[in-house]
């Protein structure tokens, strides 16, 4: 039942995503936009630039090449993006310079509006010359760079590793704060959107004090790092981003210096890591010492395994709550009754009742249906002055809003996360809705009063949010993604104070700061954490780094948050413990082509993958994936059969020199876990030493899980892993299949 709807909701995304990157990349005679890969990067950026137009002249069918030609990426990798006919592309991938062709695809920004916040708070402990060295690069909608949250009062010049430029177009200037920017589908780096200054202030925007939205959420909008410098890419317009933008931008940030990469923005389903240029960019970017966060995706709890972020060489991020909520309150008739909903309402009805009507009754031309639920243009406008209307559904917020409505009562879709609203409009409960309705059928003059926002304390969080796309890896079933959990709900950051604060593109409405939701938003949060990580070890591997953020989560309460591993992955990001993790799992060079070696890829993906001719080493084939020395354990077994599984991994100490860790099983589990051996002595600092564990266990049900936790720790360090078996088999044949 779960697992039809499942495949039916996945056959009509990959239909709803053919069309969108046939409709965004088709030109006249149906060209689409690929990507050729050249391999490593040139020696000289010149000469790549005339060997990419020279490759595209000898297709002959093409009249002028600089009409096709699209990107030329040259600093990090070798390779560009064209327009081609599907002959072209055929004819271009048996050059033998090149490595291989495949076709752009649509990305999206990862956001569900809404907000809230996390913090290292102001008191803890920071060096402020090391910040100021690190180097955050945001892949996102561009930048405002006017913002108060990029001043650049007080820093000093850029790091000498810096070698990026200012190329954010036309009346766009860098400072000592932001100190790149560059733009790939439009002339400017400027953010039109408020995606872009968003994210890239969550991770590194200074103290900012006084900000709020409308007065709600007042006080100081901090960046993880404020006194880190941030580099802007922006790779998206509209809310959409291309696989050869995406890969510019990788590009660039790469050979630019800066020390780790936030990407919110993905696909909406999960698809192979050769066609996806996220996995592809931050492979290059993990070579070279650059570690990539991004955003698991928002496709919530539609589905298992819809996580969308699954190469393990990036930190995936889910989205949880955090303990401030955005509520509003409802009053029916005179004090009849009074109802607590979800919304960022910054209006007030000044203490005035105002008389009801609902959809339903509020139409001329509208059937039943579409007029309770107040789609489109189904509000007659002189039946909505001047009241406030009941809509079944969330979209009546904008059709009200458009057909001059007063107010909005609607019912929400998600029971965790606050939307700005346009207007006076509360979302309530299904069972308040209808007490609403009922109050409505029960009087000759049903009246109401909504009252603006306020914030109150959530007990409960951190919850993973109900949007937050759940694993496990569709892909890859033996690593566990998502990885960590960070707070991606109610987010206030700073805005393009160009852009409509909410949903609604007709909001009037400019703001400096807004409050939105989404794994976009948890993902600088992480970024921002990595980054002071980083000041503290400026040495530490992209995989140490990871490791360090995620044995070091706080344990997330499994009953309370669907999926529970598969939602939060290793748990609640913990910046404060994540600088002195004790042991890191860390990877060495080679390892993640190993890793693409026993999943079983062949030459030609891994080659798209890394972008030249490596091929599998002799022995790798016997490596098994869940081998792969990650801080999570996961791994797939058969349902039904009782099961027996083993793992290998190798810790590094990085935390007192002579420690001594015992090894503990913590939480009741069915699992049964053991560790060889039980304790770890070490003599010295970046010693390493391996352990083995086996997992068995009775049979589990189809589309099932089991985990526990191994804890290692000596008297001051406790290094958390989870232990996830499950029975979701990896998904093939659903996805684009290789060319
Ligand atoms: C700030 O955080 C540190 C570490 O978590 C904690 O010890 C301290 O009490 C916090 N200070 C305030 C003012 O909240
Ligand atoms: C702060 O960082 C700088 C540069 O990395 C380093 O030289 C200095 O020793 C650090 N200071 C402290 C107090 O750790
Ligand atoms: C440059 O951009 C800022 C911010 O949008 C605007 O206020 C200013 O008028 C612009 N200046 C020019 C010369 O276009
Ligand atoms: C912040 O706002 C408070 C009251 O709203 C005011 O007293 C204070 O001066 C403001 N601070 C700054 C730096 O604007
Ligand atoms: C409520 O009063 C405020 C301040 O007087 C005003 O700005 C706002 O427009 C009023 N709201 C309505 C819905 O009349
Ligand atoms: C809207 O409702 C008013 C009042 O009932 C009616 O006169 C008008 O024709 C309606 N408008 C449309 C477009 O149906
Ligand atoms: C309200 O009244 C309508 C008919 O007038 C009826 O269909 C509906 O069930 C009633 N709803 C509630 C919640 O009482
Ligand atoms: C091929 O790519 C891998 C991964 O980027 C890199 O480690 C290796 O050095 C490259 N080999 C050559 C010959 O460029
Ligand atoms: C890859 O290897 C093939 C065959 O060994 C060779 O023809 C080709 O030039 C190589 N490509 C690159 C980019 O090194
Ligand atoms: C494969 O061989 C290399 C070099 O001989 C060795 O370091 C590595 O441990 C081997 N890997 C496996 C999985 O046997
Ligand atoms: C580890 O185990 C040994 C013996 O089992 C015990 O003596 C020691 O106190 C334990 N250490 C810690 C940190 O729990």
């Amino acid at each position: 039942m779960a697992m039809s709807s499942f495949l039916l909701f996945v056959d009509i995304t990959v239909i709803l995503m053919l069309c969108i990157s046939l409709c965004h990349g088709a030109v006249e005679d149906d060209r689409k936009v690929y990507i050729a890969y050249l391999g490593a990067a040139p020696d000289r950026e010149d000469i790549a630039t005339s060997q990419h137009s020279a490759m595209l002249q000898s297709l002959s069918t093409l009249s002028s090449v600089e009409n096709y030609l699209i990107k030329s990426y040259k600093r990090s990798f070798n390779g560009f993006a064209a327009k081609l006919t599907n002959e072209e592309a055929k004819k271009l991938a048996s050059f033998k310079e090149v490595v291989s062709v495949f076709p752009s695809k649509v990305y999206h920004l990862q956001t569900t509006r809404s907000w809230d916040f996390l913090g290292l708070n102001q008191t803890v402990k920071r060096n402020a010359t090391a910040e100021s060295n690190v180097i955050v690069g945001v892949l996102d909608s561009g930048i405002w760079p006017e913002s108060d949250s990029f001043s650049d009062e007080g820093f000093g010049p850029p790091p000498k590793k810096w070698k990026g430029a200012c190329k954010g177009g036309q009346n766009f200037t860098c400072n000592n704060k932001l100190i790149g920017a560059r733009a790939y589908h439009s002339d400017s780096a400027r953010d039109m959107d408020g995606h872009g200054t968003h994210t890239a202030s969550t991770a590194a925007g200074n103290n900012v004090v006084n900000a709020s939205f409308y007065g709600l959420a007042e006080g100081i909008a901090r960046g993880g790092v404020p006194s880190a410098r941030i580099a802007a890419y922006k790779v998206c317009d509209d809310k959409e981003c291309t696989s050869e933008d995406i890969l510019a931008g990788f590009d660039d940030a790469i050979a630019d210096g800066v020390d780790l990469i936030s990407v919110s923005l993905g696909l909406d389903i999960p698809v192979y890591f050769y066609q996806d240029s996220v996995a592809i960019g931050a492979f290059h970017a993990a070579e070279k010492g650059v570690l990539v966060m991004q955003s698991a995706g928002n496709s919530g709890t539609t589905g298992f395994q819809f996580v969308s972020s699954v190469a393990p060489w990036i930190l995936s991020v889910a989205a949880s709550t955090t303990d401030r909520l955005f509520v509003d309150k409802v009053v029916l008739g005179n004090g009849w009754k009074t109802l607590t909903g979800l919304s960022v309402n910054s209006f007030s009805l000044n203490r005035t009742k105002v008389p009801l009507v609902y959809g339903l009754q509020a139409t001329s031309y509208c059937n039943e249906a579409d007029a309770r639920a107040c789609h489109g243009h189904c509000l007659n406008k002189t039946l909505v002055k001047n009241k406030i209307v009941l809509c079944d559904e969330m979209d009546g917020v904008d059709a009200a809003y458009d057909a001059g409505a007063l107010g909005v009562i609607t019912k929400y879709d998600l029971d965790d996360v606050s939307f700005v609203v346009p207007l006076p409009a509360i979302t309530l409960s299904s069972k308040d809705y209808d007490l609403v309705i009922s109050y409505f059928n029960s009087t000759k003059e049903p009246k109401a009063e909504i009252f603006r926002s306020e914030t109150i304390k959530d007990k409960f969080a951190p919850k993973v949010a109900s949007f937050s796309s759940r694993g496990p890896n569709a892909f890859v079933p033996d690593i566990l993604k998502p990885d960590i959990s960070a707070p991606g709900v109610d987010i206030l950051a700073a805005y393009s104070p160009v852009a409509s604060p909410s949903t609604t593109t007709t909001d009037p409405r400019r703001v400096k700061y807004n409050i939105i939701s989404g794994t976009s938003m948890s993902c600088p949060h992480v970024a921002g954490v990595a980054a002071y990580v980083k000041t503290f070890h400026p040495h530490w591997s992209p995989s140490a780094i990871k490791s360090a953020l995620m044995t070091t989560a706080f344990p997330m309460d499994a009953p309370r948050n669907q999926g529970a591993e598969f939602a939060y992955g290793s748990g609640h990001i913990n910046p404060v413990k994540a600088i002195d993790p004790g042991l890191v799992y860390d990877t060495v060079e080679g390892d993640n082509i190993r890793f693409l070696c026993s999943i079983g890829y062949d030459e030609g993906s891994i080659k798209i993958i890394a972008g030249n001719n490596t091929s599998c080493p002799k022995n790798s084939t016997k490596m098994l994936p869940r081998d792969f020395n990650y801080p999570t354990l996961t791994a797939l077994v058969p349902a039904g059969k009782p099961f027996k599984v083993t793992f290998h991994r190798t810790v590094t100490n990085v935390g007192v020199a002579r420690s001594t860790y015992n090894a503990t099983i913590a939480a009741l589990s069915e699992l049964e876990i053991k560790v060889v051996p039980q304790v770890l002595s070490f003599k010295c600092l970046t010693e390493k030493m391996s352990y083995k564990v086996t997992v068995s266990g009775k049979a589990l049900g189809g589309r099932s899980m089991a985990s526990a936790t191994l804890i290692w720790s000596d008297d001051t360090h406790d290094v958390r892993n989870p232990v996830v078996i499950h029975t979701y088999e990896a998904i093939s044949g659903l996805f684009e299949s290789h060319d």
